[in-house]
């Protein structure tokens, strides 16, 4: 359903229903997917700025174009990526995206595995005695409160060597009434269940990092471009990137 929202191919005629389904009451789902989108380029954009060449990336999606590798070579050459997703489809589309690259390696992992940074260790690119950058974008509404996404974000934070960062990207519930139960419940029958929260709780997820300017916000506000026109700009995601002191 996200590739379809971003305009790319990689799509079902049942994921394109689904899409029109919630289209009905959400109007700006295209918009908001590439928001979401934008908000990642300019994060990795800037944290490759500020010297970080290695990315994890959980819940990659792997989009065509514009994804963490090719956004942080631009500035950083030899920077590491690994992706990390739990679904097949992104593994297949890694390898044909991937095939001529050495410093970009996928995996078909769980954001909820307990080691799942052992995993990435494994794999020897990522170096976690220095700083490293981990994306969480527009995976945790995809985790129950039951499976606990404060406690994924806990495990990043007793690993993570100081000066790391964690980008987090989250769907809200501020759009509220018919928009935010045709998400859900469209979620909940199309694909995996998903779980809108409110900014605050989104914030929350930050607790023991130091958000970096200009703090959590709704994605367009986050750094927008200077160009970028914020009259129609949606409230559908929140977040921010936040450094780990010590
Ligand atoms: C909405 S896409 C976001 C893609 C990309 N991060 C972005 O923001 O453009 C969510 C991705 O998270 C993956 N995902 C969902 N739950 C996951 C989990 N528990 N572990 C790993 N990946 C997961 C899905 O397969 C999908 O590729």
């Amino acid at each position: 359903m996200y590739d379809y929202y971003l305009g790319g191919k990689d799509n079902f005629r049942v994921d394109r229903e689904a899409a029109r389904e919630i289209l009905r009451d959400v109007p700006e789902l295209f918009q908001t997917a590439r928001e979401n989108r934008s908000f990642l380029r300019r994060a990795v954009r800037d944290l490759a700025k500020s010297g970080i060449d290695q990315f994890v990336d959980i819940g990659a999606g792997l989009p065509t174009q514009g994804n963490v590798h090719e956004v942080a070579e631009r500035y950083v050459p030899c920077s590491r990526v690994v992706y990390v997703d739990n679904d097949p489809t992104v593994l297949s589309h890694a390898r044909a995206l991937l095939a001529r690259e050495r410093k970009t390696l996928v995996i078909k992992a769980d954001a909820r595995s307990p080691d799942l940074l052992d995993r990435v260790r494994q794999l020897r690119l990522i170096d976690f005695t220095r700083p490293v950058a981990v994306l969480l974008v527009a995976v945790l509404h995809f985790i129950s409160d039951d499976e606990d996404p404060a406690a994924i974000i806990g495990r990043l934070r007793s690993v993570l060597a100081p000066g790391s960062h964690v980008v987090i990207a989250h769907g809200t519930r501020s759009a509220g009434g018919v928009a935010v139960d045709a998400m859900t419940n469209t979620y909940r029958r199309a694909t995996a269940p998903v779980y809108l929260r409110y900014p605050e709780q989104i914030e929350d997820f930050f607790a023991g990092f130091t958000l970096i300017d200009p703090g959590a916000s709704y994605l367009p506000w986050w750094r927008p471009d200077p160009e970028s026109d914020l009259s129609d700009a949606t409230r559908w995601h929140f977040g921010g990137v936040a450094r780990l002191d010590s």
